[in-house]
Order: C-alpha cells, then structure tokens, then sequence
C-alpha cells in the first residue's frame, strides 16, 4: 500500500459524518454507517473502509440508494425475523438487523434474521462482533454482485460473497472471526494492485482472454477467480441462496454492481445467525475451552516461514493495536478521492496531500 499518511479514527469517523449528512443521511443513519466504514480500516481491513465512500455517496446521489429508509421487521416466529432494508445503505439494514438477531437469541437461545431490499453492508466482521460481544456465536451471509464465475464457468455470475462466523474468546475485543471473501483477494485490493502496477499471485484471477496472469490491471479488467477452486465457487454459490433466494432479496446474478451500476436498487439479501454460548453448558465453560484450543495451537510446531500461530480475527485485532495508537494508515489514490468529496460537499477535511 502506496502510504502518505495516518489518520486519527475520530477525524475520519467525523468527516464520513459529515460528508454522509450533506447527502441527507440523519444523525442516527450518519453515524451508524460512519462508524462501521472507519472499524473496517481500523482492523486493517481497508479494502472495506472509507475507500468506499465515494461509491456510497454516488449510489445516494444517483438515487440507486435511499437517504433513510423506513426498516419494517415482521415476526415470522418468536424467534425468527424478517427485515425489508427499504434500499438504505447495507450498513443500516444490517446493524438494526443484527441488534435484532442478538436480541432473539437472547430470549429463544436462538435468533435467525433474513434482510432484503439491503445493499452492500461492508466488512462482515462488524456484526460478528457486535454477536460476541452479547455472548453469541453467529454466522453472517450476505450475497453479492457477480464478480466469481461457477466452477468451469468463464463468465461471472455470484459474487466475492464473505463466509463470516464468529465467537467470543476470553478478551472481549478480541474474538475469534473468521470473515473472509469467497474470492482469492477481495476485489478492492485487486484494483489497489492495478492502480499501482503490483504483481499478484497467479490463481487470483485470469485475464480478459481467460488465461491466468499476474499481472494486478490483466486481472482486474479479467476475471476474479473463487479461492479453492470448485470448493469457493460453491460457497460462493451457497451465499446466494442463503442470502439471496431464502431472504428474497435478487439473486442468480441480478444483484447490480454497487461501484457500477446505479439504474437502480441492488435488493442485496443478509442472513445472520445467533446463537447464546450457554445453551449446552455455562458461558464459562465455553470460554475456557475456546481458550484451551486457542492455547494448544499456539504450542504447535511452526511451519516453515511462520513466527507466530493466529486464530482467525487476531491479526486484524493486532491491527487494530497499531492503528489505534498511531493512526489509520490512508493511500493517496484513496486521500485524493476524500479530498475531492470535501470539496465537493464544502465538508472540512483533515486531507492535505
Ligand atoms: N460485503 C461484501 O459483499 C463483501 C464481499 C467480499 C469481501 N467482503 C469483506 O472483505 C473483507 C476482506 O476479506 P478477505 O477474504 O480479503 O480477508 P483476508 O483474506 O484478509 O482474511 C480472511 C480471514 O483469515 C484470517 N486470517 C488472516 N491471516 C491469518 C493468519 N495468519 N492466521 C489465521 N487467520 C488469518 C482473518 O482473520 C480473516 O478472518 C472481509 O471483511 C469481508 O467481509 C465483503
């Protein structure tokens, strides 16, 4: 990453507020969404952070997205909810959905929330964490645009949709998540390496033509290739049902593209699943041997090349340590693209290239 410089996380959170409120966002809608872009580039996962900012403010602009949708819940079962996201910014639809989720498997143990009518919700680890931190295990689904062909396919049809599933461990900020794209790379940072000449690994991605390259601009204006061949590609697939068709929200490749399509809604589907750590035995005791594993692991004999054994969601929480005491760390393609918003919406900009 090409870095200029670092950011305190309250000057981007208040000029995301503030750039999202001069497009009519309120208070509660601006700050919501405000604050989940900025934790993404907080825990280092900045393909999913202010970065998309620009394109969330388009999709508002253009009217593809509504200013403050009106969320309606309806109860299915006691524990069971279904949320219509009324074409609001997926941030929104999500963390009320998640809330609610959270909520359900409190009282039930269980909580199942299907979201349609959403958009693009960001990075997956925000609403798993909000699910630990209430003593739940959960698992997020969201579908997405296509950008992945089906196994043996040569044309995109599902999206980079996140496999998301998290849990509490003994710290509290640092649970164990599990957030990762069905794709090799997420898209984001496959634009990052065209924009700035990077070679990528082969297996990420396959030109125009179909063949595979790595080369970072050969393969953005390709194909983006599923992780683990066929076994990411059905997962991929697997998101679009769950999420897609089982929520009713669009599916089968008619999700439009949230960076390029602005003719209208995208009707992206979530699915979140919460369950209450005790349901079987003491939160505690839960606890105590997700630590056990955690520690048994990390005794293992290393593989070659590897210092140190992470459990899932620990190096985003390593930096988030890093980033909270020095700042978040911008690109300058992403600075420039701020500084132009600000100018645009006569919003005060703490950008100076
Ligand atoms: N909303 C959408 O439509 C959408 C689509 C695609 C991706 N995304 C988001 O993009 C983000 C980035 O996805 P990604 O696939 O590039 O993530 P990634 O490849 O950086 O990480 C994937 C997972 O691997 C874990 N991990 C990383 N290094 C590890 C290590 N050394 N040891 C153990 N575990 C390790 C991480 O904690 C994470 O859970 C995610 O937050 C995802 O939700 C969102």
């Amino acid at each position: 990453m090409t870095i200029k410089k670092r950011y305190k996380k309250s000057e981007l959170i208040q000029f995301t507020i503030n750039v999202l409120k001069k497009v009519g966002l309120n208070k509660l809608n601006s700050t919501t969404v405000a604050e989940l872009i900025i934790r993404a580039d907080e825990r280092g996962v900045w393909s999913h952070g202010i970065v998309r900012l620009p394109v969330y403010v388009k999709r508002i602009e253009k009217r593809s997205a509504k200013i403050n949708p009106s969320l309606k819940f309806k109860k299915i079962t006691n524990n069971i909810s279904h949320l219509s996201g009324d074409n609001g910014l997926g941030y929104i639809a999500a963390s009320a959905g998640i809330n609610k989720c959270v909520s359900l498997a409190k009282k039930n143990g269980i909580g199942l929330v299907a979201i349609k009518g959403s958009n693009h919700f960001g990075m997956a680890a925000n609403y798993l964490e909000v699910a630990a931190k209430n003593k739940c295990m959960a698992w997020v689904f969201t579908n997405a645009s296509k950008a992945l062909p089906p196994h043996g396919a040569m044309a995109p049809f599902f999206g980079t949709s996140p496999f998301a599933f998290g849990c509490p461990t003994k710290n509290i900020k640092k649970p164990f998540i599990l957030d990762m794209a069905s794709s090799s790379v997420a898209r984001g940072k496959l634009k990052f390496a065209a924009q700035n000449n990077i070679k990528i690994p082969f297996g990420y991605a396959l030109d125009k033509f179909g063949k595979p390259t790595n080369d970072g601009a050969k393969a953005f204006e390709g194909i983006m290739l599923p992780f683990g061949g066929m076994k990411g590609a059905g997962l991929s697939w697997m998101m679009d049902i769950v999420a897609g068709i089982f929520t009713g929200a669009n599916h089968s490749g008619k999700v439009k593209n949230a960076i390029s399509d602005f003719s209208g809604a995208s009707n992206v589907g979530h699915l979140m699943i919460c369950l209450r750590t005790d349901l079987f035995q003491s939160h505690s005791s839960f606890i105590k041997k997700i630590e056990f594993g955690i520690k048994e692991v990390k005794k293992l004999k290393k593989a070659k090349g590897f210092k140190k054994i992470f459990h899932p969601g620990e190096p985003e929480f390593n930096n988030e340590i890093v980033n909270s005491k020095k700042g978040i760390l911008l690109s300058i393609d992403t600075i420039k693209e701020l500084e132009k918003l600000s100018i645009k919406y006569n919003v005060k900009s703490p950008f100076k290239i």
